[in-house]
């Protein structure tokens, strides 16, 4: 279904040690947890193997140290397909995000960025060649590296989305014309300073976005109301599928490789949120960041 497209992803890798316990700990105090575990995340490796599980030729572009993490997020991205060759090992520490997880599978998160603060803008936009059809970037890289990333690939003609996460206000303004941008709801909020709450500041929010951006289409990830859809005229909310929530980590990475994969297929936004719902539901259903990622015959085999 997608295995004609190129994608290439810009990102953060970062090796995730995931913490799960029934409550999490308030100021000063301490709790037990249940189980704990490493895991290979970071956003950009996140979604290029959502990408990638889905059939995409997928490329990464991003940087980790040659220490113990990064070789096995390196192994990692080999055992998915992901063409690593514009992955850089001459970071000072590789990516850590330290993850806890509540009982009902909410997350919270910190990250040491490491070498993910140390990609080159220029070495990273020479990676978008005449190959790349689609090109996907969050913000767990420098500013400047989104920036020229994002430039280059709207120059090329390449088909844009830009994941928000993790929350800032970034400047948007610097990158006019991708083709979606696509915050959740704190991201949304720092970014405009509107909860997308109720469908009147969804609205707001989204014009709000459109505007600095200059993006084709803003799609907005609403959580457990699913996302919602502006194209400069008309706003469609698009419920989500309901399912045993159980991890929501990368919930939204795989929302949006597989939004951005069913776009540059379709070109129907809607059938893209639609695909991104669904995939979004299933990872949510399932521990881990990547590990959480459906195949195509996860998707053909979900049952609502
Ligand atoms: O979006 C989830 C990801 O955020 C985790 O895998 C973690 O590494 C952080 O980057």
């Amino acid at each position: 279904m997608y295995k004609n497209i190129r994608a290439a992803v810009v990102g953060s890798i970062n090796m995730d040690i995931v913490l799960n316990m029934e409550k999490v700990p308030e100021v000063g105090e301490n709790v037990l947890g249940t189980t704990y575990g490493y895991a290979c995340g970071g956003k950009g490796a996140n979604q290029a193997i959502g990408l990638a599980r889905l059939g995409a030729k997928t490329k990464m572009i991003g940087k980790v140290a040659d220490d113990t993490n990064g070789k096995r997020l390196i192994e990692n991205l080999e055992k998915n397909g992901i063409d690593y060759s514009c992955v850089s090992t001459e970071g000072t520490q590789t990516g850590l995000a330290a993850i806890i997880i509540d009982g009902d599978g909410r997350n919270r998160i910190t990250v040491y960025e490491g070498a993910n603060a140390e990609i080159d803008p220029k070495e990273a936009a020479d990676c978008i060649d005449d190959e790349t059809d689609l090109l996907l970037v969050q913000f767990e890289t420098k500013e400047e590296v989104v920036v020229k990333c994002v430039n280059r690939a709207i120059e090329k003609g390449i088909t844009t989305v830009i994941d928000c996460g993790p929350a800032k206000n970034f400047a948007l303004e610097k990158m006019q014309g991708a083709t979606i941008i696509s915050p959740n709801e704190s991201e949304t909020k720092a970014l405009t300073g509107i909860s997308p709450d109720a469908e009147s500041t969804v609205l707001e929010a989204s014009k709000k976005l459109m505007q600095r951006s200059k993006a084709q289409f803003v799609v907005l990830k609403l959580g457990e109301r699913g996302c919602s859809v502006w194209d400069g005229e008309s706003l469609k909310i698009m419920p989500t599928y309901k399912t045993k929530v159980v991890d929501t980590t990368a919930a939204g990475d795989s929302f949006t490789a597989a939004l951005a994969l069913e776009f540059k297929r379709s070109g129907d936004i809607y059938a893209a949120c639609d695909m991104g719902n669904k995939v979004g539901a299933i990872a949510v259903s399932r521990m881990g960041a990547d590990a959480s990622m459906p195949t195509i015959e996860d998707i053909v085999n979900f049952n609502i």
